[in-house]
């Protein structure tokens, strides 16, 4: 049901450097995650990036949406400066050179597509699969021919809040696994994961109990949630039954602890 590693670091590396940037890959890398979470909007001209605010003013400078400005100007941006001196200049990291950088360093990914502007949604979710499914063609053919389970469960996973992002993700890349993320779950999330062909629930620890998270395995689907900081609630939500979980706190919680 969860055949993706297990602990993965929140936005990149956590916050020990700054969120979606390569300088939190490294970072992650480092305290030896070899998994990642992250975050994918779009600029205005339609250029996916590693971003978590839909607006400038806290992990970039200046102000206004992600969604209003292009990248030409956000390129030049310090996405670093905000989290301490010894990250200044650490650029806004695309879609692309993240791809790139985990696929170099063996980082598996969690896909998350975070429309900035509600009328981005179904681009996002499109153009974010679409760049995932170019680097993971060959592997994908090689599925069809004949099924793997140590190819498919290095398959990246695509997850968003927006049903919408989701299923157009879905509609560009149907062999790309998607994950359904809620904050809280909803009385029709199987109905949901059914419509969007999902593998998982994703969903914050803290609205889960031991009675949904055992429905959601019970009907067969994979359970990771966000953002769990304490290693004690991690092996209590363990004990419930779920598969996966991100973290701020690569240096705390060991990715090999599960
Ligand atoms: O993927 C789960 C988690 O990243 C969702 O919360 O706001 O950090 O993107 P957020
Ligand atoms: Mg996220």
């Amino acid at each position: 049901m969860w055949p993706y590693p297990k602990i993965l670091a929140h936005r990149g590396g956590g916050t020990l450097a700054p969120e979606n940037t390569l300088a939190g890959f490294r970072t992650g890398l480092q305290f030896g995650y070899r998994a990642a979470e992250f975050d994918v909007m779009l600029t205005r001209d339609e250029v996916p990036i590693l971003m978590h605010d839909p607006k400038r003013g806290r992990t970039l400078p200046g102000e206004g949406a992600i969604a209003a400005a292009d990248w030409d100007e956000l390129r030049e941006l310090d996405a670093g400066g905000w989290l301490g001196p010894a990250f200044a200049g650490e650029r806004v990291c695309t879609l692309e050179q993240g791809l790139d950088f985990c696929l170099e360093h063996g980082i598996w990914m969690n896909v998350e597509i975070k429309p900035g502007a509600p009328e981005q949604a179904r681009r996002t979710g499109e153009l974010a699969a679409l760049a995932v499914r170019r680097r993971f063609d060959g592997l994908l053919a090689a599925l069809r021919e004949k099924p793997d389970a140590a190819g498919a469960a290095s398959l990246p996973v695509l997850s968003s809040f927006s049903f919408e992002a989701l299923m157009a993700a879905a509609q560009a890349a149907p062999d790309l696994p998607r994950g359904f993320l809620v904050d809280v779950i909803p009385a029709d999330w199987e109905q949901r994961l059914r419509t969007l062909g999902a593998v998982a629930l994703h969903t914050s620890h803290k609205n889960l109990t031991p009675e949904l998270a055992g429905r959601v395995k019970a009907a067969g689907y994979g359970l990771f949630c966000y953002t769990v900081n304490d290693p004690a609630r991690a092996a209590e939500i363990r004990e419930w039954g779920v598969d996966a979980f991100c973290t701020d706190r690569v240096d705390l919680i060991s990715a090999h602890a599960w």
